[in-house]
């Protein structure tokens, strides 16, 4: 399977998706666990579920409703993939291949993605969101292994568009959300990190660990798609409050932080209907 970063493969994909829902798409938006709200705000929502379109992968991961919503977002044509499938599901890093180059094969050229993560930050707590301007792939795997073309050398200097990242800190000021910066690492999960690991990951760089976002920033570089990524931080990470990790957690307070990125989010939007983003 190779387009060569050009979304050819997402081809039938898309003829699927505008055979329903025939909107210029600008943007694309990946929903992680418990970020579900976003979707229920889209206009003249088409929701199409993961197993009905050419191609699509499907979670197991509860809190994921594997979903594609099009439709407007603040006067924006959107596609909310509501729900990702993860490495760890099948150890497929590049599970998310097909939908991203179906965003590409449908015009986009913004993708936004959201994730639940824990925080190395104690003042960075739980409920609060965080803007990603670096990664380090900590799993060690690479979502472009066995692309053929001279495409897979993808750089990342610039992965997480500066752009955009100004767009999204003016965004969180404008309605007065705090929004911390910082990197995050990718763990393959889906056991959650000892605290050994997380004194490791702050010595590496780390400013929150989690198990997705990585091989789709890199998958969307390598489709030429600009990225955004936001974490919401759903707890401390192992080891720094002595309490035990639990997806129940994660899916329990994923929403306290989604609400405040839905506002960054949907702001963004309205400045870039807008011409301003
Ligand atoms: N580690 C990894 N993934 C996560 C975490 C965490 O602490 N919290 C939410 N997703």
């Amino acid at each position: 399977m190779s387009g060569g970063g050009t979304g050819r493969e997402g081809a039938e994909a898309a003829a699927f998706i505008r055979a329903r829902c025939d909107l210029p798409f600008a943007v694309g938006i990946v929903l992680g666990s418990g970020l579900g709200s976003l979707a229920g705000a889209v206009k003249d929502a088409v929701r199409i579920p993961y197993r009905e379109i050419p191609g699509f992968p499907v979670s197991s991961v509860s809190g994921h409703a594997a979903e594609a919503v099009a439709g407007t977002l603040e006067g924006v044509p959107v596609i909310v993939f509501s729900g990702r499938v993860h490495f760890f599901e099948s150890g497929d890093s590049a599970a998310m291949r097909v939908p991203l180059a179906t965003l590409k094969a449908l015009g986009a050229d913004t993708l936004i993605l959201t994730n639940a993560a824990g925080s190395l930050r104690a003042e960075v707590g739980p409920g609060e969101i965080m803007l990603i301007t670096d990664h380090i792939a900590f799993s060690g795997r690479n979502p472009l292994i066995g692309e053929p073309t001279d495409a897979r050398f993808v750089g990342l200097t610039e992965a997480y568009d500066a752009k955009l990242r100004a767009a999204f800190l003016a965004a969180a000021g404008a309605e007065g959300v705090k929004l911390a910066s910082g990197v995050y690492m990718w763990f393959s999960g889906p056991a959650f990190e000892t605290p050994a690991e997380i004194r490791m990951a702050r010595i590496l760089g780390a400013d929150a660990v989690g198990m997705s976002t990585v091989p789709e920033v890199i998958l969307a570089r390598f489709f030429g798609l600009r990225v955004a990524a936001v974490s919401t931080i759903t707890n401390l990470a192992a080891g720094m409050t002595g309490a035990e990790l639990s997806h129940d957690e994660t899916k329990e307070l994923a929403p306290v932080g989604a609400a405040k990125l839905e506002r960054v989010i949907r702001r963004f939007l309205r400045e870039r209907a807008g011409g301003r983003a």
